[in-house]
């Protein structure tokens, strides 16, 4: 047995045991990065009806209540001082690429001017930029969904079950290519968010994604361009917009020049947006339509 079927058959069982994870491991090949595991986060049981089986009714219910962004969750802090202060959210971020909105956030969160912190990196893409990261700085990896012929990988309860032990208050899209499980959406309403780099809902759905994007909007003769974020539902590209960002489309632009141009944006904004999730400044009007308050003056 190689060392990642190990991993996934000790994953599947419900238990993590890093001593039987042989020191030579390549690391670049495991979804977890074993010793980065323990520092952060000890031995975590994934299996649904395992990871709850020690746990009081009281507690089990804490763990499966949905949290939203508009529910005020009370999760306060006191220092030694006595003097409160609200918990950093857990955020979890999906990638299947190269990660530099990934990257972004997770520097903001280490500098503390975002007040989250991602404890875990879900990928379809085991070797890509975004893993290598994540395995880099000591974040948790996990592969998601898990592909034909392999051993490793979750299947969607799973992957829910995953997160759950977590913690997991919010779920950031950076690049992740594949539709999430209608499981997956459903357990975390009004948390999930996905980045996309135009200005939706134009230039997005089925096939948008990547240069392909870019691409479109300089043959259509748009003169601006930009990023979007928006709540996920169950389609590509669908959900409620929360925030956008626009830039200029140059004459003479490649779909690289654009695509570059876009991208700095886009760190900005999810930099932007994941703050206001954190601090739960988030509010839903009537309509369904999400806003995000201004720090300085909450009623706007
Ligand atoms: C970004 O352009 C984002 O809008 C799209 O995928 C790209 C991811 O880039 N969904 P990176 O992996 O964060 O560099």
């Amino acid at each position: 047995m190689n060392v990642i079927s190990i991993e996934a058959q000790n994953l599947i069982s419900g238990f993590y045991s890093v001593t039987k994870i042989p020191a030579t491991q390549n690391t670049k090949n495991s979804f977890f990065t074993t010793s980065s595991f323990v520092q952060c986060h000890g031995w975590v049981p994934f299996k649904t009806h395992n990871c709850f089986a020690s746990l009081s009714l009281k507690s089990i219910k804490q763990k499966i209540e949905p949290k939203t962004s508009v529910e005020k969750s009370g999760d306060t802090v006191s220092d030694k001082e006595g003097i409160k202060t609200t918990k950093k959210k857990k955020l979890a971020v999906f990638v299947s690429g190269g990660g530099s909105n990934f990257k972004a956030i997770h520097e903001t969160c280490v500098a503390g001017s975002v007040h989250g912190e991602v404890v875990v990196l879900v990928t379809n893409k085991r070797g890509c930029g975004g893993a290598e990261y994540a395995r880099n700085m000591g974040i948790p990896v996990i592969l998601f969904p898990r592909a034909k012929d392999e051993l490793d990988g979750l299947s969607s309860s799973d992957l829910v079950a995953a997160l759950r032990r977590f913690e997991v208050h919010y779920i950031l899209l950076a690049g992740y290519l594949k539709l999430l499980p209608v499981e997956l959406i459903r357990a975390y309403p009004k948390s999930i968010v996905n980045i996309h780099p135009s200005l939706l809902p134009a230039f997005g759905g089925k096939g948008y994604y990547g240069m392909k994007v870019h691409k479109a909007v300089i043959a259509s003769g748009a003169r601006y361009s930009g990023a979007t974020i928006h709540f996920v539902d169950e389609k590509y590209d669908t959900g409620k917009i929360l925030a956008q960002r626009i830039v200029p489309v140059l004459p003479n632009d490649s779909a690289e020049d654009l695509a570059a141009r876009v991208l700095q944006e886009e760190h900005k904004l999810y930099v932007e947006v994941t703050a206001a999730l954190c601090e739960e400044r988030i509010v839903w009007r009537e309509d369904g339509v999400p806003l995000i308050q201004s720090k300085q003056n909450p009623t706007v």
